[in-house]
């Protein structure tokens, strides 16, 4: 798929298909990436599981759900997409994963909007 697509247009299929047949949607970079990152962060970088950690860019979440399976405590998800959000919070409540998802648009300068 063409990556200059609107994410929210993305989003408001996967978020159909979902409440439609429950299919959580794309994990973008790969399932091979995502545990890639899971791996890094149980091993090496973030030992402390207390830790908060921030997806920026978090889409349907599944990334997010995985890093509670893994047991971190305290982990958040951000997107700009309305839709985006909507399904990561479906999804994390699927998995019974606790994640504090907010719609924010970071900004280049490092802020956000909401
Ligand atoms: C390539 S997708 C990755 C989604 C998810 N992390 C994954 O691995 O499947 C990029 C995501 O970043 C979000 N995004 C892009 N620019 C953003 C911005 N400036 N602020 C917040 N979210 C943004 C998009 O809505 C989209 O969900």
């Amino acid at each position: 798929m063409c990556p200059f697509l609107s994410w929210d247009s993305e989003y408001a299929r996967e978020l159909r298909n979902f409440n439609s047949h429950g299919d959580e949607g794309e994990v973008w970079f790969g399932e091979d990436a995502l545990f890639r990152v899971l791996r890094w962060m149980e091993e090496a970088a973030l030992a402390d599981l207390s830790a908060p950690v921030l997806d920026l860019g978090c889409g349907n979440g599944v990334t997010c759900a995985h890093l509670v399976a893994a047991g971190f405590t305290r982990v958040a998800g951000v997107d700009y997409s309305g839709d985006a959000i909507e399904l990561a919070r479906k999804v994390a409540e699927k998995h019974g994963a606790e994640v504090t998802f907010e719609v924010s648009k970071s900004t280049a300068r490092g802020g956000h909007t909401h």
